[in-house]
Parts: structure tokens; C-alpha cells; sequence
């Protein structure tokens, strides 16, 4: 496995990967691994030739008073991992490679990124979509693969995928969970004991969401108003939204009468934590 830092010897390594008749897969990452980066690593593992991952926090999808700086990092422990799983090549530029000065083109996504995170964090997306088109650019992937986790950001890539016709398959995979239901997280290492408690009540909400369909309710009022229950009743939660979305144009829905998604931002202490879960209309 090597580490390449520099955009030039990254376009190389791909452009002669491709040359000799091989397929790349790319998984983006911000580092700080856990299980659900890997099973996205093992996915491309079966699905090309080569798999590349990028570590780069990328500093035009934070917002102002957002995480940026104590986000966590650690590169060693992220080059064991990856090697475990095969990585053929990590992708770590550093800010200044990604954006030299003098940088300026950014790549928006409209409507999909609207509603949900795009309201209480709105450029978020932009920087999101801005780095994932330049490592598609620099990487040269046949496949890419991302979670479900970020559910708006799967919506928002594909979106940008098939407008800028990027000649790449996006994969998505189901959110990896820790025994107790917590949805992975590199951010779930701030939580503190109490908080990591209170954090399980996000996939429990989904839970109950879950049984509620089962029993018929199609009505989104009446399964919100049980989710928004269960994450109150907890002292250290506070709501960002709790919404019912149409799970393809992410707007909201009152009934699911389609393929749904039900969102949640929270913010457990001074951690903001997403998760959701799908619903079909046949389910
Ligand atoms: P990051 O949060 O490091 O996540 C990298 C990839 O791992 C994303 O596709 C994310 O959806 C996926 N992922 C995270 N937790 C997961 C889980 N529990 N189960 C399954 N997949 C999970 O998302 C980003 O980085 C960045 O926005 C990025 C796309 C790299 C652009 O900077």
C-alpha cells in the first residue's frame, strides 16, 4: 500500500492504472476509520481492480464555529486499517494542494440539498459535491462508493453524478451500526459516557418508527410525533429536525405513499449526529 500526497502523482498512478486495463474504485473519507468506512473499502475491494481511498478533511464542507479543528485524525492508525482490508493507494493531499490559492469553482447541488442539513448547515453540500467532483477528476474511479448514513449526501452525489455526466457508478451501503444500535460515527468520539447513552435513543427512535409502519400508520405526523418523543425524553438531545422525505427529492412528505426516508439531526451535548432509515411503499 502507498500514500500519495500530491494531485499530479495521483493522476498518474490512475491514468497508467486505467491505461494497463484496470478498474478503480474510490472511497472517499475524512479519516479517523472505523467499520462502516471499512465495509464501504471492502465493497470496492470486490468491485475493481484497485481500490483507492482519500483521507482529507475537507475544509469547504465545514461552516463557520463547526468542527474543522478538532476533528479527529489519526494517519497511522487509518494506514493500518486500510491496509487491512487491502487499500492499494490512500489519497492524502493536504489543504493547500486541494485548494492553492487562488482556488475558486465550486460545484452546486440545488434542490436536493435544500431541505434537511441544508438548512442549519448551508454550504456544507457545496463543499461536499466540490471535493467529491475534484477527487473524481483526480482519482479517475470507475466505481465510488459512499454510506447511506449520509443519506442527503448519496441523494446530493448521484444528483451531481448524473447532471455533470461523470462516467461513474455510485454505490451505496447500508449504515454499520456498533452492537447497541449507534450508527458509526468518527464524530461519535466526542460523545462522553452519558452522552454516547443518549445517543442510542436516535436509532431506538428509528425502532419504534419502524413498528408503527409495520402496523399501518402512514400518516408522517403520527410517527414523527413518537420519534421526536423518544429522542426528547432524553436530558442531553437537542432536535435539529425530525423529518419525513420523500427519499428521491428529499422534500417533505405528510403520507408515505412512496419511497421515504425519515431523517433525524440531533445534537447530543455539543455533537450533532445523523441517522435515518428507509421506508418502501410495498413494505
Ligand atoms: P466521512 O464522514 O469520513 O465518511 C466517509 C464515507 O463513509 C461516507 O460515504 C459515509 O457515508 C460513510 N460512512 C460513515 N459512517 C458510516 C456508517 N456507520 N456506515 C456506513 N457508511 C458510513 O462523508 C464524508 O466523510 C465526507 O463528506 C466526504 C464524502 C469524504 C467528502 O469530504
Amino acid at each position: 500500500m502507498k500514500t500519495l500526497s500530491s494531485v499530479k502523482e495521483m493522476q498518474e498512478f490512475a491514468e497508467d492504472s486505467r491505461l494497463s486495463g484496470k478498474t478503480i474504485a474510490l472511497v472517499p473519507t475524512m479519516g479517523f476509520l472505523h467499520q462502516g468506512h471499512l465495509e464501504l473499502m471492502e465493497e470496492g475491494k470486490k468491485r475493481a481492480d484497485i481500490l483507492i481511498i482519500s483521507i482529507f478533511v475537507n475544509p469547504t464542507q465545514f461552516g463557520v464555529g463547526e468542527d474543522l479543528e478538532k476533528y479527529p485524525r489519526d494517519m497511522e492508525r487509518d494506514k493500518k486499517l486500510a491496509e487491512g482490508v487491502g487499500v492499494d493507494i490512500i489519497f492524502a493531499p493536504s489543504a493547500s494542494e486541494m485548494y492553492p490559492k487562488g482556488y475558486q469553482t465550486y460545484v452546486n447541488v440545488k434542490d436536493v440539498t435544500r431541505n434537511l442539513c441544508g438548512i442549519s448547515r448551508p454550504t456544507h453540500f457545496r463543499g461536499v459535491t466540490t471535493v467529491v467532483a475534484k477527487l473524481f477528476n483526480i482519482v479517475k474511479p470507475h466505481i465510488a462508493i459512499f454510506g447511506e448514513k449520509d443519506f442527503q449526501q448519496l441523494v446530493t452525489i448521484r444528483q451531481m453524478v448524473k447532471d455533470l455526466n461523470f462516467d461513474i457508478e455510485i454505490v451505496g451501503i447500508p449504515t454499520v451500526r456498533e452492537k447497541d444500535g449507534l450508527a458509526m460515527s468518527s464524530r461519535n468520539t466526542y460523545l462522553t459516557p452519558e452522552e454516547r447513552k443518549a445517543a442510542l435513543s436516535l436509532n431506538q427512535a428509528i425502532s419504534i418508527a419502524r413498528d408503527i409502519f409495520r402496523s399501518g400508520e402512514r400518516r408522517s405526523e403520527s410517527i414523527l410525533r413518537e420519534v421526536k418523543k423518544r429522542i426528547e425524553s432524553e436530558d442531553l438531545t437537542d432536535i435539529d429536525y425530525v423529518k419525513m422525505c420523500d427519499s428521491q427529492t428529499l422534500e417533505d412528505i405528510e403520507e408515505i405513499d412512496r419511497g421515504a426516508v425519515l431523517a433525524i439531526a440531533v445534537k447530543v451535548g455539543r455533537t450533532r449526529l445523523i441517522d435515518n432509515c428507509t421506508f418502501e411503499r410495498g413494505e
